[in-house]
């Protein structure tokens, strides 16, 4: 039995770069027109409890769908990859990461985790949990985000970088061009990408998943004016703003907004702005890219990647993608 390697963390990330990005977003963001908020803020430890409970959702299918495509095919995507480092980017409590880590594992070819995240303490403890949990795996955390940081990763052995969940659909083409630039500058042309991403269906089903009954969704939408709120002295009232979901079909994307009930007046005390909502003004807190196999092998194609395989799940609900660098 291997013994076991204790993991190490790289930071890229300090506690000052993140709280001047928060400053420069939420300046930027709410004196744009419509105002709008990068999501990344969501995720406090509440907010991360309230997408945890998303999750489980009935309306919410895409993590039980990739996650059904996962169990049913982690194996074969590892095996045609032939990768012995598992990169994965936006790990959070790296849950997914052990489908992919037990399936390279039986293909006897795993040596190297590394999980990029944003966030050191989810970082920390799930990377100290998983060297305990498989023996003889060397865990190299880092903290960093996947805008900025993919070419300090480490670069021995053949990678595998996972992007899961349908995270890359909440960035706009614009943004996805950016990560793929800085993706395809770190690949070698052994590494691989897997990729997650939500396909395009039935409206009321897609709106659904975005507006739940039970009313999560809305919470955590209205959960980043908690985060203003806490994080840079604002003083908005969460009660006063309402939860929007609504698909756009020009950008094939669902948007997520909160919409002021009345006309109110925010102050932001730590950027010394003062902001005015009228009644019904509406600021834009997600998009989330919903895609068509062709439109996303197009798309990876334009920018670099060559499509290798691709892994629909059952309904045709949830799509991975696993892909090369031209
Ligand atoms: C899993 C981060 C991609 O866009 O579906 C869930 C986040 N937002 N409900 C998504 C989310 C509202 C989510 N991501």
């Amino acid at each position: 039995m291997p013994s076991v390697i204790t993991p190490t963390i790289d930071i890229h990330l300090s506690g000052d770069d993140l709280r001047r990005a928060l400053e420069q977003d939420v300046r930027t963001g709410l004196t744009s027109e419509p105002k709008q908020l990068p999501p990344v803020y969501f995720y406090d430890d509440r907010g991360s409890r309230l997408f945890d409970e998303i999750t489980r959702l009935p309306e919410y299918y895409p993590t039980r769908s990739e996650r059904s495509i996962l169990d049913a095919h982690a194996k074969d995507i590892v095996m045609g990859c032939d990768a012995d480092v598992l990169v994965e980017l936006g790990a959070g409590t790296c849950d997914k990461s052990r489908v992919l880590l037990d399936a390279m594992q039986s293909n006897g070819r795993l040596s190297r985790f590394v999980p990029l995240d944003v966030s050191d303490t989810v970082l920390w403890e799930a990377a100290t949990a998983l060297s305990e949990e498989y023996p003889g795996l060397a865990v190299t955390a880092v903290v960093g985000d996947f805008h900025h940081h993919l070419d300090r990763l480490p670069a021995d052995g053949r990678r595998l970088f996972a992007f899961l969940g349908g995270t890359i659909g909440n960035l706009d083409p614009a943004q996805r061009r950016g990560f793929y630039a800085e993706l395809t500058r770190a690949m070698t042309s052994d590494d691989r990408l897997l990729l997650g991403t939500d396909l395009v269906k039935d409206r009321s089903r897609l709106i659904s998943a975005y507006d739940d009954a039970a009313g999560v969704t809305s919470e955590f939408n209205r959960n980043v004016l908690h985060v203003l709120n806490r994080e840079l002295g604002a003083d908005f009232d969460p009660t006063r703003f309402e939860h929007v979901a609504r698909w756009n079909e020009d950008d094939q994307r669902i948007e997520m907004w909160l919409r002021s009930t009345g006309d109110q007046r925010i102050r932001i005390a730590s950027l010394d702005l003062d902001l005015d909502f009228r009644d019904g003004e509406e600021m834009m807190t997600e998009i989330s890219t919903k895609f068509s196999p062709d439109a996303l092998e197009a798309e990876l194609e334009q920018n670099g990647l060559m499509v290798e395989s691709m892994w629909p799940s059952s309904g045709d609900e949830f799509l991975l993608t696993v892909a090369r660098p031209r």
